[in-house]
């Protein structure tokens, strides 16, 4: 049969590399540095094909595949490993838990970062590194300045219970949804609103059927990049080895660039005119906080006690 032929030694190996975003945020030029990078540190014995914008699969199937091998790398939100049985990482989704990047730097760089990807492994994933996307902010059709404005709204969110006990406590209906479908959501009004980084919210044209948005930073969206465990373990040292040069080098730059891509898409989304911005006043932030610090107790019995006491022992929010 042809395809149990073993490969000849000229023919390249194939990384299919999927995920869900437009190639112009933060990730997808991430994945697109990776590519140029693992190509050229492995003289062309590896060829990655970058699938953008759910191309390939959508959130839920995206995991399936590379468990089965049907693609070799992605990089999935933080938010969206609860459904593979690794509840962990949705300590990244609790509201106002990292101040700033730095703080969350220190989680993704220190211990915690490694032992949570090293909890991926017996699932057949190998976590390589942790990507930079931003803080969300919080959109609708209404202004939502105070936790009351969020009143028996639909928000979709991504399959996150943290996330889900986030818009609950806020008085909201959560409804889990795959990126792809969340505009055409939001346009028909399957859904009233959502929560994103501008550079997500901006690239998908959100800002074109959601009226107001909140500044609010609430909480944080970033990324793991995996890829198969056999697959990798499977590569030749010295092609395993260009390709983690490459990542290395691929992080920093995706990493390098996110605030400013977020930045940039907040002020063209200003710019367009079509939503209108609202930034917190002191009072406002003090009640968002207040409604949705008890988040991080509710979620204790699921993420760890430990693990979040840790966390925040790291960031600085609790002494
Ligand atoms: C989302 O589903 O909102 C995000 O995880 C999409 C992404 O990959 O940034």
């Amino acid at each position: 049969m042809l395809s149990s032929q073993p490969a000849r030694a000229d023919q390249p190996i194939v990384i299919k590399f999927s995920h869900v975003v437009a190639p112009d945020t933060p990730k997808g030029k991430g994945a697109d540095r990776f590519r140029e990078l693992a190509e050229k540190y492995t003289d062309g014995a590896v060829k990655v094909e970058v699938y953008p914008n759910s191309q390939l699969y959508k959130d839920k199937e995206e995991l399936e595949a590379l468990q089965l091998g049907a693609v070799q790398m992605l990089a999935p939100s933080l938010a969206k490993f609860g459904p593979l049985g690794v509840r962990e990482f949705e300590v990244f989704d609790l509201p106002f838990i990292f101040p700033d990047k730095a703080a969350l730097r220190k989680v993704t760089d220190g211990p915690i970062g490694k032992e949570l990807l090293a909890k991926l492994e017996p699932k057949g994933i190998v976590g390589l590194a942790y990507w930079d996307n931003g803080f969300k902010v919080m959109s609708a059709n209404r202004p939502l300045k105070t936790p009351d404005d969020f009143l028996g709204l639909k928000m979709r969110i991504q399959s996150s219970k943290v996330l889900e006990a986030e818009m609950k406590a806020l008085g909201a209906v959560p409804q889990v949804m795959a990126f792809s479908e969340v505009y055409q959501a939001l346009q028909t009004g399957v859904v009233d609103g959502t929560e994103n980084p501008p550079s997500n919210m901006y690239t998908q044209k959100m800002h074109e059927v959601q009226k107001h948005a909140t500044v609010s930073n609430h909480g944080y969206l970033g990324y793991a990049v995996i890829a198969n465990k056999a697959f990798w373990e499977g590569l030749k040292p010295e092609i395993r080895e260009g390709l983690e040069k490459a990542m290395a080098e691929a992080t920093e730059y995706a990493n390098s660039i996110a605030q400013q891509e977020n930045d940039d898409s907040l002020a063209a989304m200003k710019a367009a005119g079509k939503t209108t911005f609202h930034e917190f006043t002191p009072k406002e932030k003090e009640a968002w906080i207040k409604a949705l610090l008890p988040v991080h107790e509710e979620m204790a019995s699921r993420i760890g006690a430990d693990l979040i006491a840790r966390t925040q022992k790291e960031t600085g929010l609790v002494p």
